[in-house]
């Protein structure tokens, strides 16, 4: 592939921009971070005409394909009416209406822009209706880029991790606040007894549990058995409120998210990237006498472009088209996902490669794991990968015309058709086996 057009971009964009893009996540691309022309269904073109099946799909958003009809017809009608009203439309009940009838704990709803401000928004409304200053999270969960949540991550030295039950604080980010961690609490996912005494410890002062209700930024890791109920009951137990962060899972595991799917409400919950099919846009939701803590006077919420015309109109489009038909058309992303997932397997076999994929149809990981490797369960298990043998895969796919994010995470859209699966499953043998050799 020639990528001669996307250089001389980058180049040009380096002398203007730190790193040549708007955000880090973008600077792991091959051979630099490319160009994109456009984009149509499940498809993308660069600047220099090569096209790529994509599985990266916005890293998420983009669940109903790069180019939704509805969708943009939708907005397109808006656009002639002016963008930001700082006042409300007609749009952003509907918009609201649609989440509270298909998200299970939503009786409520605030948009935000982003996922990382209806974080905030959530932390911040448990904060207050408890009244509680400490929240605990998961290791290897992401819950968006600020200083108060982005902690534990991805620490890869053993040392620096301490100990599973008490995990060493680790800011995520050079010039992150030091204090901004003192009051979140850190242990592993999917360990139960370790949430269970420390809530016998410290329940009373602990507002929120936050956790991602399928662990899908870091190697696409899923709850084990009873795992989220028993979240459910420990909090409960403390009075102590469960937050799912939806970003990736709202919309796409199942209408009503990973709550849905998993069948455990939690009391607040953060939707972004699906729900307005690439539109701008977040909302933190959940039970009612929580969400009112945003008109108390006390507890802010706020942001200029929240509920913008354009992406209230993406929102209700999106969502509109998600629940037509019983959800006809999310049943298209979770067919192709399957198909993906069991060709991968299948060829991992032929091949006899040690190629694991992990996760449900529509987001899942594929990663090189040694054969005799204990189960991966969480951050720390996880660490067995070959993560080297990972980032030669996905460039072998990306020189082949197949995208998927460089963590070897793959977002299967409503727009992967069955031939879109045959020809990755076949540039897939042909990586793997040009690896092998
Ligand atoms: C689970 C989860 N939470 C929060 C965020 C932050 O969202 P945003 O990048 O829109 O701020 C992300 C982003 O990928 C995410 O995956």
């Amino acid at each position: 592939m020639i990528h001669d057009r996307s250089k001389a971009l980058y180049e040009r964009a380096c002398r203007v921009t730190p790193g040549g893009v708007h955000s880090n996540v973008r600077l792991a691309a091959t051979p630099v971070p490319l160009f994109y022309e456009r984009g149509e269904g499940a498809h993308l073109w660069d600047v220099d005409g090569n096209e790529y099946i994509d599985y990266v799909m916005g890293q998420g958003p983009m669940l109903l394909g790069h180019t939704p009809r509805p969708v943009i017809e939708a907005v397109r009608a808006e656009l002639d009416k002016g963008f930001v009203p700082a006042g409300q439309t007609e749009l952003e009940v509907r918009a609201a209406e649609l989440i509270c009838e298909l998200v299970p704990c939503a009786e409520m709803t605030r948009f935000n822009c982003t996922g990382s401000e209806a974080v905030m928004a959530a932390v911040r409304a448990a904060r207050a209706y408890t009244g509680r200053p400490k929240v605990l999270r998961f290791e290897g969960h992401y819950h968006g880029w600020h200083d108060g949540i982005a902690w534990n991550y991805s620490v890869l030295d053993k040392e620096a991790q301490g100990p599973p039950e008490a995990p060493l604080p680790q800011a995520s980010s050079a010039g992150q606040d030091p204090a901004s961690g003192d009051h979140l609490l850190v242990l592993p996912w999917n360990d139960l007894a370790l949430v269970e005494d420390l809530f016998a410890a410290h329940g009373s002062e602990i507002a929120a549990v936050i956790c991602e209700p399928m662990m899908c930024n870091w190697c696409g890791i899923l709850p084990l058995p009873g795992y989220l109920e028993g979240l459910r009951r420990c909090c409960d137990r403390h009075g102590v409120l469960l937050i799912f962060d939806e970003v990736i899972t709202g919309f796409r595991l199942s209408l009503g998210g990973g709550q849905e799917y998993f069948g455990v409400t939690p009391d607040l919950c953060v939707l972004a990237k699906a729900l307005g099919a690439g539109m701008a846009v977040s909302a933190v939701a959940g039970r009612a006498d929580v969400m009112r803590v945003f008109v108390d006077g006390k507890t802010v919420h706020a942001g200029t472009y929240n509920a913008n015309r354009p992406a209230m109109a993406g929102t209700v489009a999106a969502l509109e088209m998600l629940r037509a038909d019983g959800g006809a058309e999310l049943r298209k992303a979770h067919a192709a996902g399957t198909a993906l997932m069991e060709g991968l397997r299948a060829l991992a076999e032929e091949t006899a490669t040690p190629l694991v994929v992990r996760g449900l149809p529509p987001v899942f990981q594929v990663s090189f794991v040694p054969e005799d490797a204990p189960p991966i369960v969480d951050f720390r298990s996880s660490l067995v990968t070959d993560f080297e043998a990972d980032r030669r895969f996905w460039r072998a796919l990306h020189e082949r015309g197949v995208r998927c994010t460089a963590r070897g995470l793959w977002f299967v859209s409503t727009a992967h058709s069955a031939e879109d699966v045959e020809k990755t499953l076949e540039i897939v043998r042909d990586a793997l086996m040009t690896l092998r050799g």
